[in-house]
């Protein structure tokens, strides 16, 4: 079975950009991966009607149906415009947007219920890493993030395991090593059921063989490296 090629374009890119780097990827199709693309929210309905050879999907969401909340998008509304995933609990949205792994919880339910599929994303910091707290960290983060689940709806979440100290490699940050990252998906697994499990942080096409090459990783959600056409295309060769 193919592994998941999760490209993330978070805020690098202005929405023509998405558009034109969409369009340059319509007709990808790769041996390995099936290739996801998640570009910002504005970018969402046009790529949709762009019928491409990838699938679509939105970088977060909002639990509520619809009400008085302004500037959020309602799962259904992903839904019905094409989307087939939604990321959640990003570690970008946990820093700069107070997201706690209850808003993630009501996230992952209502995307679930929408039919939708989560990437739930979690991860330690550099410093719970180094005092070796990663596993007491995930339980927590995952046991909270998916209570509201009955037991049978946990395996259609993906997990994407994305250490925070690993995620925007630039500047010298480097991908966690590979068999730290077997290890700590082999544990997810081994806890949190059958969902797949992604890795997350500073793939790129030198690294991303390594990562994909782990029988226990069943893909991978690229940032950075994502956002340009000869990287991506080296990735999912
Ligand atoms: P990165 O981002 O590949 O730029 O490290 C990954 C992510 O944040 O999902």
């Amino acid at each position: 079975m193919k592994k998941l090629f999760v490209a993330n374009w978070k805020q690098y890119i202005s929405y023509n950009e998405a558009i034109a780097l969409a369009e340059d990827l319509i007709d990808i199709e790769s041996e390995k991966f099936s290739v996801v693309i998640a570009p910002q929210h504005i970018a969402l309905s046009s790529i949709a009607s762009m019928d491409a050879m990838f699938s679509l999907c939105a970088q977060d969401c909002f639990w509520e149906k619809s009400g008085a909340f302004t500037g959020v998008v309602s799962v259904a509304d992903l839904k019905a415009i094409g989307v087939s995933y939604v990321i959640i609990g990003h570690s970008e949205r946990r820093k700069y947007f107070n997201e706690t792994d209850e808003i993630a919880a009501k996230k992952v339910k209502a995307s679930i219920d929408a039919g939708l599929t989560p990437i739930l994303c979690v991860g330690e910091s550099r410093d719970e890493f180094e005092t070796g707290q990663t596993m007491k960290v995930l339980e927590k983060q995952l046991s909270v993030s998916l209570s509201l689940l009955n037991v049978r709806d946990i395996d259609d979440v993906i997990i994407a395991y994305e250490p925070i100290w690993a995620i925007s490699g630039f500047g010298g940050v480097k991908a966690n090593d590979a068999c730290e990252t077997e290890k700590t998906i082999k544990w997810i697994k081994d806890n949190f059921g059958e969902a797949k499990v992604l890795y997350g942080g500073s793939v790129n096409h030198e690294n991303i063989s390594e990562i994909v090459n782990l029988d226990s990783c069943d893909g991978v959600l690229v940032g950075f490296s994502s956002v340009n056409i000869d990287s991506f295309r080296k990735m999912i060769q």
